[in-house]
């Protein structure tokens, strides 16, 4: 059992003071704070550690590397992925997915081929691969979603044909929080030899990933988002691709011999990391990973899923408030809006109450275009969040319908 009143003594900035006490921060989905584990480990990295990475033959390069790989390992583990060569360090979720599009897509593609999304992606898995279409003449199918923003599974199936190259999905939806039946769908395009990438920004903090047992063929995910730092993420790419995969930036580590006639590559994940790495980030990663598995991310699931129960359970009971969204299939994100209000206003008279959420579109305008809304609320939990912080949402809600009445 987690006790997020005892988690929260771990994260430094929900004490700091903003100036408006106590800070409620429901913006999880964006990016999540970071506990004192994390900010200990980035600290003692560049006090006692920080050398470049794979190039002194010095006692302290040694250190710096074998830090940077051991949070490979403890990503793969976190993972489930075969091999360490599996994990590819990126700044983010977007950097992982346009790798993908570049590196490994964009080759086999050729005009009149495919590549099917679903209709409720983030702008970072929809804009590269309508890049990658225009450039090799192809074409980028959308999944429609339903009024509840659910994937049409026999749609879908429809889509899938001789001409499908790749798909691209996300786990569960940024601005929504529906959760796809992703293992189905993956099986639906591997009957067809399709690879899939996965989009797991939002499920990867929320519960437990195994790519072996998902069978995805590339996974996306971001370090912000799981408690570590800014400008770290990964992209598991399964090692049968490796030699499908052309280089996604070109420079030092990534060769293993330099003329000016040819260049030879290093073996993967060095292949795919040209240039010095965020390592720090990718420590911090790491740590951030250990304190998740101290915590336990089933305790982490089961206080999001139940936190999350109970906030639709309230938000539920507010006159005039709508959920958007399904309800069957939900993870720690909710949407709503209030037919009139705007979504903006919402989140600026929350924020007069020390409540912190988004508003907008969530880099998904396709997916509000489909659901008929210029926006939605949102609020997206973390593992320290409370029942008496939700409390405080829905008073603060009243009090922002009372001001519009
Ligand atoms: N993709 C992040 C979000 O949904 C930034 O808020």
């Amino acid at each position: 059992m987690l006790d997020p009143q005892k988690v929260r003594k771990d994260f430094p900035l929900l004490f700091a003071d903003t100036g408006k006490q106590p800070l409620v921060y429901f913006d999880n989905a964006a990016t999540t704070q970071k506990p004192e584990a994390v900010l200990q480990r980035l600290r003692r990295y560049y006090v006692e550690e920080n050398a470049n990475i794979n190039r002194g033959a010095y006692d302290l390069a040694a250190k710096a590397t074998d830090a940077y790989e051991h949070a490979r390992q403890l990503v793969q583990s976190f993972i489930g992925a075969r091999k360490t060569s599996e994990v590819i360090f990126t700044k983010g979720t977007t950097e992982a997915i346009n790798f993908c599009a570049t590196s490994f897509v964009r080759p086999r593609i050729k005009a009149g081929d495919e590549i099917l999304i679903s209709g409720m992606e983030h702008h970072a898995n929809l804009v590269p691969w309508q890049v990658v279409c225009q450039q090799q003449q192809a074409q980028l199918k959308i999944i429609p979603v339903n009024d509840s923003g659910e994937v049409e599974l026999s749609t879908y199936r429809d889509l899938l044909g001789p001409r499908t190259r790749f798909v691209a999905l996300t786990h569960i939806s940024n601005a929504l929080g529906n959760v796809n039946p992703v293992q189905e769908m993956i099986q639906l395009a591997h009957a067809l030899d399709v690879p899939v990438l996965l989009d797991a920004a939002q499920s990867i903090p929320h519960q437990s990933v195994n790519v072996q047992d998902i069978e995805c063929d590339f996974l996306a995910f971001s370090g912000h988002k799981l408690y570590g730092p800014t400008g770290i993420g990964v992209l598991y790419a399964k090692s049968v691709w490796h030699p499908h995969m052309q280089p996604y930036q070109f420079g030092g580590d990534m060769i293993r011999m330099v003329s000016y006639e040819n260049t030879t590559y290093n073996v993967p994940p060095h292949k795919f990391e040209a240039g010095t790495p965020n390592i720090a980030g990718a420590v911090g990663l790491g740590a951030a990973i250990q304190y998740i598995n101290k915590i336990g991310m089933h305790n982490i699931q089961t206080h999001t899923e139940d936190l999350t129960a109970y906030a639709r359970k309230q938000l539920a009971g507010i006159q005039d408030l709508q959920l958007i969204g399904s309800a069957d299939h939900t993870s720690s994100i909710i949407s709503f809006v209030f037919p009139d209000i705007h979504p903006h206003d919402v989140s600026s008279l929350l924020n007069e109450a020390g409540i912190a959420i988004r508003a907008g579109h969530h880099c998904t305008m396709p997916l509000m275009q489909r659901l008929g809304l210029p926006g939605t609320a949102r609020v997206s939990f973390g593992m320290y969040n409370t029942k008496e912080e939700v409390d405080h949402l829905i008073h603060a809600l009243l009090e922002v319908q009372e001001i519009f009445s």
